[in-house]
């Protein structure tokens, strides 16, 4: 008696932005037991390459880690074309990088703003455009998007409410809503 979900991703090729470590990590690795190749985007992990290999020989299919700044559309760009030709055709995107700066709200800079917004907000604009570029060229209309948002934002507030979550909240959000609009 099976008593989970089975899915079969053979022939697909699935973006995992900040697949190397923590919830994408598992993102990077469901994706490759159902069968998919994976790229894996990092930003600065010495292990991320050794991470994809482990992936890659675990459950026989192709996985490959790709350094980028999902706050860079330029380099974006680029990175997800490049995957298209290695591992490619791509057809579909977990955009879940992700960061927060922890600190009392009183101690918060504009720097700390534009260091989360680039990543939670410009990061998700940019990679699902890049995706959505690779498809709308190759008339391709079956690929998927997955965001990585979070929950329970009045809860968080009730239980941290000075803590962190007036950037980072509204910012998931924001990226929610960047992520739509593509
Ligand atoms: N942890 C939680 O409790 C929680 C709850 C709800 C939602 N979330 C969301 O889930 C997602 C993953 O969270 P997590 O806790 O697993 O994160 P994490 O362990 O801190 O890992 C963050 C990942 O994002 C990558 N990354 C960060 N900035 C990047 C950039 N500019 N360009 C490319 N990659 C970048 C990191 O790459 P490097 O390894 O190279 O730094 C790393 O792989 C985030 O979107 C987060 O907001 C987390």
């Amino acid at each position: 008696m099976s008593n989970g979900f089975n899915f079969d991703f053979a022939g697909k090729c699935i973006i995992v932005t900040g697949g190397n470590r923590g919830i994408g990590y598992a993102f990077s690795r469901a994706c490759a037991q159902a069968g998919a190749s994976v790229a894996i985007i990092y930003r600065s992990s010495k292990d991320a390459d050794e991470v994809a290999q482990k992936i890659s020989k675990e459950f026989n299919v192709k996985a490959k880690a790709y350094k980028c700044d999902v706050g860079d559309d330029k380099l974006v760009t680029e990175t997800f074309r490049k995957i298209d030709d290695e591992l490619g055709p791509v057809t579909g995107l977990i955009a879940n990088a992700g960061v927060s700066v922890v600190k009392p709200a009183l101690e918060l800079t504009a720097d700390d703003f534009h260091k989360v917004y680039n990543v939670n907000v410009l990061g998700v604009f940019n990679t699902a455009c890049a995706a959505a570029r690779l498809w709308t060229d190759r008339k391709f209309q079956g690929g998927s998007i997955v965001l990585t948002i979070v929950t329970k934002v009045d809860m968080f507030f009730q239980f941290h409410p000075s803590v962190i979550g007036i950037h980072y909240h509204p910012g998931k959000n924001a990226g929610d809503s960047a992520f739509s609009a593509t």
